[in-house]
């Protein structure tokens, strides 16, 4: 009889947090973290007595610097990255290439809050996955893995479902500053993050991992979710921050904002 192995460890990386997942000897990375980020992730694994190529697939759930930054070193060391079919292409035209701009801009700006010494963000705004996922399907190699969909933030975003385990990895959708929960910036599509939000709390869920906030074990937490997804969805289109201000009409260059428009499918 075969014994199965998990764990999750948490990379605290450039500006986000990253959870490397060990199943049976295979690691399945959750973001890619900023382009900074390849070697701490190299680092970590050679700590654990690992290799780069222990590593068997990496997930971008978003294209922003800090979830698919590094995408290009993994790719060149023959890691596969899966994504969804539009992610890779959210910053393509010339709206996407400003926003693009804006967004290595604001990560930078987010690092400088964090005091970090500066690292270099750039990365490039394409790629091309070796896998991709959408709503509903299981990650290849990691098939206790479900994708689901929970655009908002971006119109791509996903989060990470490990239903065996009641794990759920959050990405953007909602972030944890210390003890408070708190919605992501930018949230380009309101109407959709509102029911990102409501499909989300029908996730069965003991862990809960933030890319920004780290592990929260919910069970222990003694958290109201119900109330805490009431907060965040009164909450859409309420900026709280001066900065937030000043950036967010930048933020509405993106090439799918536009074709929302038209199609009126978000307000
Ligand atoms: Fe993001």
């Amino acid at each position: 009889m075969s014994e199965y192995s998990f764990k999750i460890y948490e990379i605290n990386a450039y500006i986000s947090s990253l959870f490397l997942v060990e199943a049976n000897g295979k690691f399945l990375l959750l973001d890619a973290g900023c382009s900074c980020d390849f070697k701490r992730v190299e680092r970590f694994l050679n700590e654990k007595g690992k290799k780069l190529n222990d590593l068997k697939l990496v997930v971008v759930t978003h294209m922003h610097p800090d979830h698919a930054g590094a995408v290009k070193y993994f790719q060149k060391k023959g890691i596969p990255i899966a994504s969804t079919e539009g992610a890779y292409m959210w910053y393509r035209g010339i709206g996407g290439f400003i926003q693009h701009k804006i967004d290595t801009f604001l990560a930078q700006f987010s690092a400088k809050r964090k005091q970090n010494i500066l690292e270099p963000v750039n990365y490039k705004r394409k790629f091309k996955p070796d896998f991709l996922i959408k709503d509903g399907d299981y990650l290849p190699f990691f098939p206790e893995w479900k994708v689901i969909y929970i655009p908002g933030h971006t119109l791509y975003d996903i989060a990470l479902y490990n239903e065996k385990y009641s794990i759920l990895y959050l990405a953007d959708l909602i972030l944890k500053i210390e003890d408070k929960f708190v919605l992501p910036f930018p949230v380009i599509f309101p109407r959709m993050m509102n029911q990102s939000l409501v499909k989300i709390q029908q996730c069965n869920f003991n862990t809960l991992l933030f890319a920004h906030g780290g592990v929260l074990d919910a069970r222990r937490a003694n958290i109201d979710f119900l109330k805490v997804i009431n907060e965040l969805t009164s909450a859409i289109g309420k900026l709280q921050r001066p900065e937030f201000k000043f950036f967010y009409p930048f933020c509405l260059f993106i090439h799918d904002k536009w074709l929302c428009k038209l199609r009126g499918c978000d307000k």
